[in-house]
């Protein structure tokens, strides 16, 4: 009879105390979240936006701004984008996140959207396309329209079995955005290409697939080269799928977002309820009994039923226990130059400085310092900003001879991309076959700010289907199909 009521005591105290430790564990259960870039967000988002429970999200940054390598630097008192910095205007994620949080969608100026380009081999401009100082739309659309003519003439009708590849890449992509009745939960990186018709693109060195599409050579060494070097530092050995997203970030109406698309990832933390800890860098991710137990930097200790890495493992000190394995993958390091001041013309053997290409890519030869220079504003007549790209950091002796005045310089190298190998290995969303995810798997394919949100969304939906069943999701249909063609219309 005592041990009767005791129990009921018992009981009831449970029940009058639902933040022991034990009852934490279990419901609601907590999402701890290592990264707060556009990956660590969208999870974050996603599993709010697919279920009403009560979880509690974590979100841990060991910087002291959300973001990732999604971030800005100010020159002149000018906010440019560092990382990440172009969306296309198919990438439906961005566009929902940056229309439906109060954001807004900057479109590049007209001057910005035909800079004027040069393909740079280390001694001469192999190319130049024309550029006139015209404010008037109109003018504008004959130049470029000349400038089409002008490549069509060099690469001949290769530039339309390009923009084909490309597009078929991207119609695959849009497989994502259906509805989640119909589109699966993913599993594995493999399966979830597959699943797009994606895969295969992966298997082989985006050359090698441009050659069998029938495009020439020279349109491969020069064209394509200046644009993987600029999107991912690399050159066209790079994998099928990560050149044909690369290429697809350098047709027409890209955009970005106003101020900074770092703020997409601010306003996903900020509208999801999340718990954010800035600058607190998570150093041990070890699974007890039913849970994972985080401890970071700052000596705090986290217990929580599911793990999610949202930053590349590759250079993390993370440390695991058990330990994880995963296939060895290197980061592409690109350091981003910006520099105030003026080229020098002398070093490009041009005479003056408005003979010189406002966009300078450059072929593959390992004697050319950079990858590219652009302009990023013209501030006035002798005073611009621009934006070196290089693998190599750009030494001030060397950023001397190419310029002729330098009032200001910022370098930031980031740990930017994978580098790319194909056939490209995958290390699984699962790492334990538990509850420790790995958002950034999915950045063997390609890595970009919706690539991210796409894999993001899978997570999300694979974390609550695998703790609370398949059904548990069913009821839930995305409202995404609805309003893209509306989205889309609007750029
Ligand atoms: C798109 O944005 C709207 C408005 O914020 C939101 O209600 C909806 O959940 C979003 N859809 C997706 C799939 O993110
Ligand atoms: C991918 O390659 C495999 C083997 O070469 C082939 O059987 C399959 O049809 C290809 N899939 C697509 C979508 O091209
Ligand atoms: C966060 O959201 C609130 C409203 O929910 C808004 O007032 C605030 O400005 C937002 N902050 C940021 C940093 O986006
Ligand atoms: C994590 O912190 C807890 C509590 O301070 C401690 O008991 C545990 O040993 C720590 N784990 C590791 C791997 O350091």
């Amino acid at each position: 009879m005592e041990s009767r009521v005791m129990l009921s005591l018992f009981t009831l105290l449970l029940l009058l105390s639902p933040r022991n430790s034990q009852s934490e564990l279990q419901s609601p259960p907590t999402v701890c979240i290592i990264g707060g870039g556009i990956g660590g967000s969208s999870v974050a988002h996603f599993l709010r936006f697919y279920s009403d429970s009560e979880t509690r999200i974590h979100v841990f940054e060991r910087r002291g701004v959300v973001g990732g390598r999604m971030a800005t630097v100010t020159i002149a008192g000018e906010t440019f984008e560092a990382g990440a910095s172009i969306l296309h205007p198919k990438n439906y994620h961005a566009l929902n996140f940056t229309t439906g949080l109060g954001l807004k969608i900057r479109k590049p100026p007209a001057s910005e959207s035909s800079l004027s380009l040069g393909i740079w081999d280390g001694k001469r401009f192999l190319l130049k396309t024309i550029s006139v100082d015209s404010k008037i739309p109109f003018v504008q659309k004959i130049v470029s329209f000349a400038n089409s003519v002008y490549l069509l003439v060099r690469y001949g009708f290769s530039l339309l079995k390009m923009e084909s590849f490309v597009e078929g890449m991207v119609d695959k992509f849009l497989k994502y955005y259906e509805s989640t009745e119909s589109r699966p939960v993913f599993e594995t990186v493999e399966g979830m290409l597959k699943w797009a018709g994606l895969y295969n693109l992966t298997t082989q060195p985006l050359r090698e697939q441009l050659v069998d599409a029938g495009l020439n050579p020279l349109l491969i060494e020069e064209l394509v080269t200046v644009i993987t070097r600029i999107n991912y530092g690399q050159s066209v050995f790079i994998s099928g799928l990560a050149g044909a997203v690369s290429l697809a970030g350098s047709g027409g109406n890209l955009w970005s977002v106003e101020g900074g698309n770092w703020q997409m990832a601010a306003a996903l933390i900020n509208s999801s309820n999340v718990e954010l800890h800035l600058h607190e860098e998570i150093e041990f991710v070890s699974h007890l009994e039913d849970y994972y137990e985080l401890n970071s930097t700052k000596g705090n200790s986290y217990a929580c039923q599911v793990a999610v890495i949202a930053t590349p493992l590759d250079e993390s000190e993370i440390q695991f226990s058990p330990p994880i394995s995963i296939p060895e993958r290197k980061l592409q390091h690109t350091h981003a130059t910006f520099v105030r001041g003026l080229l020098n013309p002398a070093y490009f053997g041009l005479n003056g400085v408005s003979e010189i290409p406002e966009l300078v890519g450059t072929i593959e030869d390992p004697d050319i310092p950079f990858s590219s220079i652009s302009v990023l504003k013209q501030h006035d007549k002798n005073d611009v900003t621009y934006k070196i790209f290089s693998r190599q950091p750009m030494a001030d002796a060397l950023l001397d001879t190419i310029f002729s005045e330098r009032k200001e310089t910022i370098q930031i190298n980031w740990g930017a991309y994978p580098h790319y190998k194909a056939p490209e290995v995958f290390a699984p969303f699962v790492l334990d076959g538990q509850h420790l995810y790995y958002v950034n798997a999915f950045e063997n394919a390609a890595s970009t700010m919706e690539t991210s949100a796409v894999a993001g969304e899978n997570i999300a939906r694979l974390i609550l289907s695998r703790l609370y069943g398949k059904q548990y999701l069913s009821s839930s249909t995305s409202s995404f199909p609805n309003s893209k063609e509306q989205l889309h219309s609007d750029l």
